[in-house]
């Protein structure tokens, strides 16, 4: 394997990533990589523990069941842990054959599983060992206690010890009974533990209507629940179609469930649903034979699987396995690998992104994948096409990668003929296929130092491209850009359609008659927007025109490179829309070259610039202002009297002038814990004090804000020597300005 040296470098960065999608995933509710990517990271760090015990830290993320409680609801401890539960994988058939070649023998894709089984057998010293195989719910785990028959509480899982009590959230799914019959026989303490989900059908037209209503959309019934699961308004939670599957048992007082089976006949007694379909086996074979059962069935249950549960059945028998410090021993969960289908390629088509990119797509001859009819998928780049000599005719592999987005895999059976590379520029004869504007090419590097590689794409680089218009005009509402209600995918796309928009700031000018008389609809079934949604849409495009600063302007134009960070860094360097076209400091900063470091530039190291911005960003804005499109829309800006205003100008954090009042000017905070108030709030006033607020700790971080109940960044600021401030001490920075005062 690795050497020591690298093999504990390769921990600490595995330990930070997989922390970091923890948070997406658990808190954030907003997972990045699919749950296959992420267990293959969590499968690397293992293997690397186990192969290194001496560098293994105690406070691995392997050694933690999940993320932190969220702020807003009460905290309550769990009677007992809600624990995580080991998974099993089906062993990829290239790695089938690895082994094959090495020993002359060839596993079973399954060995894991039987693995799993042997242990139980071991474990029990009995030759049949009788265990449920269930589908593992993609949901969010909640423990629902009864007492004397009456709902007590619903807490979520939390970081597996201490959940949030989401009592009145769980309270508005009718599936979940507050009262149990009085003649079902349960326990007089019950804790009830089981995944909330979102059907998926409902899922579908909820998302449809959010659409509809400009509301922002959920990548997956999963993130749909957790978010809806942390709403602090159960009249909202309410309105949401929310489902319960019960699956699992935690404290149980004054009365006796003595196996899986018994707790499966008290959920039909007490009315809540149990999780189905369920088999009993007592050997490996059956075990297997169930596994396989299940994957044929899944794809048409209401909620997402990703494998098969197994558990004993008897509880006795799982006490006596037992439990490791995160999972019990007494149950396993197998993992189905992603749906691969083969099919046809039949051809190539181009589609134009929101920034003018060209991506290739392939049109499939349709077939089901993991319980959908897939006709396009993914070909990325002009470079990922000539890599795995894909052409039109070949037989292809295809698969949902995580979970949603289609994508070819790799070619299985040449038909295309001859080996022609393709060319994006041949195939559109140098043209964009909606605009038959100029189309350009750009070179990436990615990849690792070891390995790197140029990806090629292409771009549509006119700003007018109707393509472009309505995705373009998603971003400039958006929450984070200018916040302007009521325009969703399809109300962007009609207005584009019907002729209204151009160009994003052609919404200030659309009359609100004729909004609200917009057909949403076809002209033989017309549905009109109406009068109230055109209201609102008046109402918040007002406020962004008058009263929305700089930064959230620059982030609304969808400027390539310029994300929020960036655009708020740009907005602390610049007054205005006209200083950043006509910035020297931008100008200089293009100019660097790798490895230059902007401290040692005399013409920027006064400005303290974070690393939001560099030569590339520099690069992006300018060509942006300068271009004619850009010119045009700073033309136009005048035009309708709109002049953002920066926020938080403060280029020189030593320059006093531009920081009376700036007590934070140049500092850099990360928060943690919980507040008195919500942490936008906060970080709103760290930024009026020209201070910056990132997200996670570093050598670069000035101050800790530590709230109740901070965790891995309070220890990671003590150990960086970072100082922890608390609320009051942040008041008071911010009217003292002693913060300001010191330099670093
Ligand atoms: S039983 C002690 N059964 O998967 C743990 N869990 O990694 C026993 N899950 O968040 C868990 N479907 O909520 C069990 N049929 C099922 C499940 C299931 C989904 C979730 C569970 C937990 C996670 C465990």
């Amino acid at each position: 394997m690795t050497d020591p040296g690298a093999a504990q470098e390769e921990m600490e960065r595995l330990a930070r990533e997989i922390e970091r999608h923890n948070r997406l995933y658990y808190e954030n509710a907003a997972p990045e990589i699919s749950d296959a990517e992420y267990d293959q990271l969590y499968r690397r760090l293992e293997e690397l523990e186990t192969a290194f015990p001496l560098f293994a830290d105690p406070a691995s993320p392997t050694r933690r069941v999940g993320g932190a409680p969220s702020e807003g609801f009460q905290q309550i401890r769990h009677p007992i842990p809600m624990l995580s539960i080991d998974d099993l994988f089906e062993i990829p058939e290239e790695e089938l054959d690895k082994i094959e070649a090495k020993t002359g023998e060839r596993p079973p894709k399954e060995q894991e599983l039987i693995q799993f089984y042997r242990r139980l057998q071991k474990g029990l010293g009995a030759e049949r060992v009788p265990v449920t195989i269930e589908p593992k719910i993609d949901g969010v785990a909640v423990s629902i206690v009864y007492r004397e028959g009456r709902l007590d509480y619903a807490a979520t899982r939390g970081d597996g010890t201490t959940g949030d009590v989401i009592t009145d959230n769980i309270r508005t799914i009718r599936s979940i009974p507050f009262a149990l019959p009085g003649d079902a026989g349960a326990p007089a303490v019950l804790e009830i533990r089981g995944e909330v989900f979102m059907p998926n059908e409902a899922f579908a037209r909820m998302n449809e209507e959010r659409d509809e209503e400009g509301l922002p959309t959920f990548a997956n019934p999963r993130n749909s629940t957790a978010g809806t699961l942390k709403l602090l308004d159960p009249r909202e939670v309410a309105k949401r179609p929310l489902d319960f599957i019960a699956h699992g048992l935690g404290l149980v007082e004054g009365g006796e469930i003595g196996s899986i089976t018994e707790f499966h006949a008290l959920l039909d007694r007490i009315g809540i649903r149990k999780n189905t379909p369920v088999w009993e086996a007592d050997s490996v074979e059956a075990v297997i034979a169930a596994v396989r059962a299940l994957d044929e069935q899944r794809h048409g249950f209401d909620y997402g699987t990703d494998g098969a549960v197994i558990k004993v059945i008897d509880r006795d028998a799982q006490q006596q396995l037992g439990y490791t410090s995160r999972a019990p021993r007494w149950a396993a969960a197998y993992k189905y690998p992603p749906e691969q289908k083969e099919t046809t390629l039949l051809d190539i088509t181009v589609q134009v992104g929101r920034t003018g990119k060209l991506t290739p797509v392939a049109e499939l001859d349709p077939v089901l994948v993991s319980g959908t009819t897939v006709r396009r998928a993914t070909l990325h780049n002009e470079s990922f096409i000539n890599e795995k000599h894909i052409g039109i005719g070949d037989r292809v592999l295809i698969q949902k990668a995580g979970e949603i987005i289609p994508e070819v895999i790799r070619v299985v059976a040449k038909k295309g003929g001859d080996e022609a590379r393709f060319s994006m520029h041949d195939h559109l004869k140098g043209v964009c296929p909606v605009c038959s504007g100029p189309i350009e090419r750009r070179e990436t590097l990615s990849g690792s130092k070891s390995d790197q590689r140029t990806i090629v794409t292409h771009f549509c680089v006119n700003f007018e491209c109707p393509a472009q218009v309505a995705s373009r005009m998603r971003q400039f509402v958006s929450r984070k850009a200018l916040d302007i209600e009521g325009i969703g995918t399809i109300v962007a796309e009609k207005l584009v359609e019907r002729g209204l928009i151009h160009s994003p700031l052609d919404l200030f000018e659309i009359p609100e008659a004729t909004l609200g008389a917009l057909n949403l609809g076809t002209d033989e079934n017309p549905r009109m927007l109406g009068d109230k949604n055109a209201a609102k849409i008046v109402q918040t495009r007002e406020r962004a025109a008058r009263e929305m600063p700089l930064s959230r302007w620059l982030f609304a134009m969808g400027i390539s490179q310029v994300g929020e960070s960036a655009a708020r860094e740009l907005s602390r360097l610049h007054r205005n829309f006209r200083e950043i076209a006509e910035s020297e400091l931008l100008a200089e900063l293009r100019t660097l070259k790798t490895g230059e470091r902007k401290e040692d530039h005399p013409l920027l190291a006064p400005y303290e610039i974070a690393s939001e911005v560099g030569p590339a960003v520099a690069n992006s804005a300018l060509d942006f202002f300068q271009s004619r499109a850009g010119q045009a829309v700073l033309h136009r800006l005048e035009e309708l009297g709109i002049d953002p205003r920066s926020d938080n100008y403060a280029p020189k954090p030593s320059d006093t002038v531009g920081t009376v009042g700036k007590t934070l000017a140049g500092k850099t905070l990360v928060i943690t814990g919980s507040l008195s108030a919500p942490r936008d709030e906060i970080a709103a006033k760290i930024f009026a004090a020209g201070g910056k607020v990132s997200g996670s700790v570093s050598k670069n971080t000035h101050y800790l804000l530590a709230g109740e109940g901070g965790g891995s960044k309070f220890d990671k600021a003590v150990s960086l020597g970072v100082p922890v401030i608390s609320e009051d001490d942040l008041n008071a920075m911010l009217t003292s300005g002693s913060a300001a005062a010191e330099e670093p």
